[in-house]
């Protein structure tokens, strides 16, 4: 018996040939997971990747398939593995760095396309930005025009390509920039001259990543006249919520970093206003999101009236960053990092000037202190660089945590609705149904063991090195005390008797 591809996402799935790109990134790993285990008749998948570290495209697939988060593939369908093909290329090269036979080979047999494949560093320059977040996606746009079979183009955005607005609505926006032009301007001009440019060129954008991001939406929109394309927009992307495992996280970028750093105790003040609420989503739930809206697009009747169908992938759970913060710590405390160096408190602060005299005395001075220690015994200092790399990162992020969006999700809901009640336990997003304190946990402990690679079993270990480490600040907060006082007394005593 044939299902029917418009009740049943699989059946829509059955014998289509995908073609990813990104497909090494944080998204890109859970998306491959997810179709090969609930699309298990998808015909292939292409991957688009780069040779990276001295391994080459098979070996980095091989490397990658090892991980954790392929366990539950591995042992449900491991002939579906073969269905990976890994295809050379390059997207910050014009015309994505692919051979000939490689195209002519897309060209026949692609009919989805995923571009997920992005610079996501805020401090990229203008020109390399360009390449890979906005001209790789005209590119792949000049690639699926070519293609016989395209039923479907999703691109990733992100939720902040439109920081401009207060409220963004589930719709392309005008473009902030000619995209075109400014392709031209990136190949043509100097990367020194187009340097002195960029703060000119982004003008209210806070980095060049949002700027060719956001351009890139523009590309989109563009070409949407002559493919069925759709625009997704996650927010903040963090740990999987259930699928295929709880929290899964193979990156530090964006608040996970700053929730491990805190937990050891190394974190110990951020620049943030405390009051904003944190936007961020399951991976789980952006990657069901993708394959819902691809589904959707390969259903609808493509005319060349057609605008891209736009999907803002934002959290509907709202809490502050201290809320957030405070709820971190508190799961913390019942399931502890190793070996943490100070009890986990991180001070939020959108002072500026106290949160560099706080890094100063909180993360420098101490990092020194101890860098100084280790040269003494011979051991590499690591704090100062960590600490650099970590104030370069929060200042960078901390754009974010200033303001705060609104986000229409108009879409969501029918796209939801669509889904038949047979694909509901494998697609459904439960935007509604989960506690946020149970995700904190979640991701606390997907932190402790997929970031930290940390055994579960040393949790009475870690609980007990925990203690020790809070009995020591304890002992350490009442000597400071004793002497703050102990000096006081002295000057008032002093005082009086002149
Ligand atoms: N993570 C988030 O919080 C978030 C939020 C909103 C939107 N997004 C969007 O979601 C998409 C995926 O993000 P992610 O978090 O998965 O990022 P990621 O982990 O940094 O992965 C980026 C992917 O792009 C690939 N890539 C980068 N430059 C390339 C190049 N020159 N040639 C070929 N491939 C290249 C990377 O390949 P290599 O492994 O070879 O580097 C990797 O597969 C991006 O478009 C991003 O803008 C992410």
């Amino acid at each position: 018996m044939t299902i029917d591809p418009a009740k049943s996402i699989p059946a829509f799935y059955a014998g289509q040939s995908v073609f990813v790109t990104g497909a090494t990134g944080f998204l890109g790993k859970v998306f491959i997971e997810k179709i090969l285990r609930s699309c298990p008749d998808v015909r292939e998948i292409f991957l688009l990747m780069r040779s990276k570290k001295g391994l080459n495209v098979n070996e980095r697939l091989q490397q990658m398939l090892n991980l954790p988060l392929y366990e539950k593939l591995r042992e449900e369908r491991p002939s579906n593995f073969e269905k990976l093909i890994p295809i050379s290329g390059n997207v910050s090269e014009k015309g994505l760095g692919l051979s000939d036979a490689d195209r002519q080979m897309l060209i026949e047999r692609v009919t989805i396309i995923i571009h997920g494949a992005a610079s996501v560093r805020f401090n990229d320059s203008l020109k390399y930005s360009i390449f890979v977040n906005t001209r790789a996606t005209r590119d792949i746009c000049i690639l699926a025009q070519s293609m016989k079979n395209v039923k479907a183009l999703v691109y990733v955005s992100t939720a902040f390509a439109h920081v401009d607005k207060q409220f963004i609505e589930e719709k392309a926006y005008p473009p902030i920039a000619d995209w075109q032009k400014m392709i031209e301007i990136a190949e043509s001009l100097d990367e020194h001259i187009l340097n002195i440019f960029t703060a000119k060129c982004l003008d209210y954008f806070p980095n060049t990543y949002i700027f060719s991001k956001n351009l890139a939406e523009s590309v989109i929109q563009e070409y949407s006249s002559s493919l069925p394309c759709a625009i997704v927009r996650p927010s903040v992307v963090m740990p999987t919520l259930e699928d295929p495992v709880p929290g899964w996280i193979d990156n530090v970028y964006g608040p996970i970093g700053l929730y491990v750093g805190g937990g050891k105790g190394v974190i110990r003040v951020a620049c943030c206003n405390k009051h904003v609420t944190e936007n961020s989503v399951p991976v789980d739930f952006v990657i069901k999101a993708i394959i819902a809206v691809s589904w959707k697009l390969g259903l609808t009747r493509f005319t060349e009236s057609s605008t891209p169908f736009v999907l803002n992938c934002t959290t509907q759970k709202h809490m502050t960053h201290q809320n957030v913060i405070r709820t971190l710590f508190s799961v913390t405390h019942e399931t502890p990092f190793e070996g943490i160096i100070w009890t986990p408190n991180t001070i939020l602060t959108d002072n500026f000037i106290l949160f560099y005299i706080l890094t100063i005395l909180w993360h420098i001075l101490p990092a020194m202190l101890i860098d100084f220690v280790s040269k003494f015994f011979g051991r590499r200092p690591l704090l100062m660089r960590l600490m650099r790399n970590l104030y370069v990162a929060n200042r960078a992020v901390s754009y974010f945590s200033f303001h705060e969006w609104k986000y229409s999700n108009t879409n969501m809901s029918p796209l939801m609705c669509s889904i038949s009640p047979d694909d509901r336990d494998m697609f459904l997003m439960n935007y509604s149904d989960y506690d946020i304190r149970h995700y904190l946990k979640i991701c606390n402990v997907g932190g402790k063991k997929f970031l930290r690679h940390e055994d579960m079993n040393r949790l009475d270990a870690a609980k007990a090195h925990r203690n020790r480490v809070y009995l020591f600040v304890t002992l350490v907060e009442i000597f400071i005390s004793i002497g703050v006082l102990w000096i006081l007394y002295n000057w008032m005593y002093s005082t009086n008797t002149v």
